[in-house]
């Protein structure tokens, strides 16, 4: 069944120049851009996409993170597109992510892990209507 996704290339991505080879993958695996969006968000945003991390101990420098420069916001439209994203990206932690994964070729970091997918339904609705209150 077709359905959509909310994908991040964070700021390690536009920094290491790596967004071509990654919207490459998504894209040569048959998955479709709807929307874009770039720029560099502040706190707010942060916490309002990781809302359920704002406690962790991890969240403070992962915030500081994903503030610290451009990203890309991305809607990816496909069969399964949510679980074809996770398995594209591969494990959060880059140092043990697949080979063969995103992930697993290009990180060597838990936190600067390269791309953000949703992790089901609600949170792909969630996080669409977050970042492209447009496509609600
Ligand atoms: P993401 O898929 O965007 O979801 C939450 C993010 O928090 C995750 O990718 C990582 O960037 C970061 N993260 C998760 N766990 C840890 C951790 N233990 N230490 C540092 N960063 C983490």
């Amino acid at each position: 069944m077709s359905e959509r996704t909310l994908v991040l290339l964070k700021p390690d991505t536009v920094r290491r120049g790596l967004v071509g080879e990654i919207l490459g993958r998504y894209e040569a695996k048959g998955l479709s851009i709807v929307a874009t969006w770039f720029g560099t968000i502040d706190a707010q945003q942060a916490d309002a996409h990781y809302a359920e991390h704002v406690e962790r101990d991890f969240y403070p420098p992962l915030r500081a993170f994903v503030t610290s420069g451009p990203m890309m916001a991305l809607v990816l439209e496909g069969d399964q597109a949510i679980e074809v994203v996770r398995l594209l990206n591969g494990a959060t932690d880059g140092r043990v992510a697949a080979p063969g994964t995103i992930r697993g070729d290009l990180s060597l970091s838990n936190r600067e892990n390269l791309v953000h997918g949703s992790d089901s339904p609600e949170s792909a609705a969630r996080e669409t209507a977050l970042w492209f209150p447009e496509l609600g």
